[in-house]
């Protein structure tokens, strides 16, 4: 049986993404082969085209963080688990494709008569934000925070988990964004014409408590600036390595990051060191999962119940069939897009 997956042939633009037909994987001892029904298109996948993630692989490789799909062949030493069962996985790379082999160890059951787009966008955003909110900041009701890029992937599903939570937010985003975030219970900020710092202080005095921050760089310090004494700034992107349009800035391959890591690094060390007592720590999913691989597992759960019962909805920008992943990074990489982009089903 043939079948069809997206390929990063160069590190560089959305061109760098082609549409391949090859053999299907055959699932080895403890393996399981999935059809994927929805695959993730996010921040991460751009940055790992451009070759500035540090999860990036070397080229050629399949991109896809997260994917929902269907249990369709058994390896040997696979028990448990049943062909037709709805699982969910979050593979870093991989998941653009018609299907793939994942160890039966990384798949989480999803339950049945959920939407996949839905449910995709709660395997690396929505686990993102609970994580950021409850594992890193451990928010409290009343607690106010700031969320960086509030209408974006992980910044609507922060506005939602922290709706949840009992927390007053605002949000920054640009002025198309700005309903969505006042709808999803934040205030919205536009950082395109406003300083986040004056607007926080003038709204507030003394500051936030946790501030939510994937830009990177110095905009971490800048996050900083923001906080109450005693708050912190969770660091979790680097999406300063991109321009607009989702490009990195010209350097090509996987150098670049490094400069970007070690910039983070300082900014942690001088939160220790300065005075005020405001942290800035990082968080990575990847990281926390290869540590506490149970708390990702549990962390799903509790998220795919929460969808069960309606108490989340995932935002959908925009799905497009699979064979469509590079106009999907076009549209990603533009911005203005509010929620998740998703790509679906097979390669038509
Ligand atoms: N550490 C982790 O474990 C982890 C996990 C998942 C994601 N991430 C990171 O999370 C970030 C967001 O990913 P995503 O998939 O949610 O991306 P996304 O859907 O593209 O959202 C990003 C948002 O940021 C906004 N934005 C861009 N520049 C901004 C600025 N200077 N100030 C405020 N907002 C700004 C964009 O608004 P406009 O488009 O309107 O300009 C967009 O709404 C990425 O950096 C990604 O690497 C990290």
């Amino acid at each position: 049986m043939r079948h069809t997956r997206v390929i990063v042939t160069h590190y560089g633009g959305p061109d760098a993404l082609q549409v391949v037909e090859e053999e299907c994987p055959e699932p080895k001892i403890g393996e399981v082969r999935v059809r994927v029904l929805a695959a993730g298109v996010s921040l991460p996948d751009i940055m790992a085209r451009e070759g500035v993630h540090p999860e990036t692989p070397p080229v050629p490789f399949t991109p896809g963080w997260d994917l929902v799909g269907m249990v369709d062949r058994l390896g040997d030493g696979v028990s448990g688990i049943e062909a037709g069962q709805m699982v969910a996985a979050l593979p870093i790379h991989g998941a653009y494709a018609e299907f793939v082999c994942l160890p039966q160890n990384e798949l989480v059951p999803v339950p049945s008569g959920l939407n996949a787009a839905e449910a995709v966008s709660l395997v690396l955003n929505y686990i993102t934000a609970y994580q950021m909110l409850h594992r890193s900041a451990k928010v409290r009701p009343g607690q106010r925070v700031l969320i960086h890029g509030a209408a974006g992937g992980v910044g609507t599903a922060l506005l939602q988990l922290g709706r949840l939570a009992g927390v007053e937010m605002y949000g920054t985003c640009s002025s198309l964004g700005a309903p969505v975030v006042s709808e999803m219970g934040g205030i919205p900020i536009d950082y395109r014409n406003q300083d986040f710092v004056i607007e926080i202080h003038r709204l507030m005095g003394e500051g936030v408590d946790v501030v939510f921050d994937p830009i990177g760089g110095t905009h971490l310090w800048q996050s900083r600036k923001a906080l109450r004494p005693g708050g912190r700034v969770v660091g979790y992107g680097l999406r300063s390595s991109l321009r607009g349009e989702g490009l990195a800035s010209g350097r090509p391959g996987r150098r670049q990051r490094f400069g970007e890591t070690a910039i983070f690094a300082l900014y942690i060390a001088g939160g220790w060191l300065l005075p005020g007592r405001k942290r800035v720590v990082p968080y990575s999913i990847q990281t926390l999962k290869r540590l506490k691989p149970e708390f990702f597992r549990q962390d799903l759960i509790a998220l795919l119940d929460l969808l069960q019962r309606k108490k989340v909805k995932p935002l959908i920008a925009k799905t497009f069939p699979l064979a469509e992943a590079r106009r999907a990074h076009e549209l990603l990489g533009k911005g203005g897009v509010t929620g998740k982009v998703v790509l679906v089903g097979g390669a038509s």
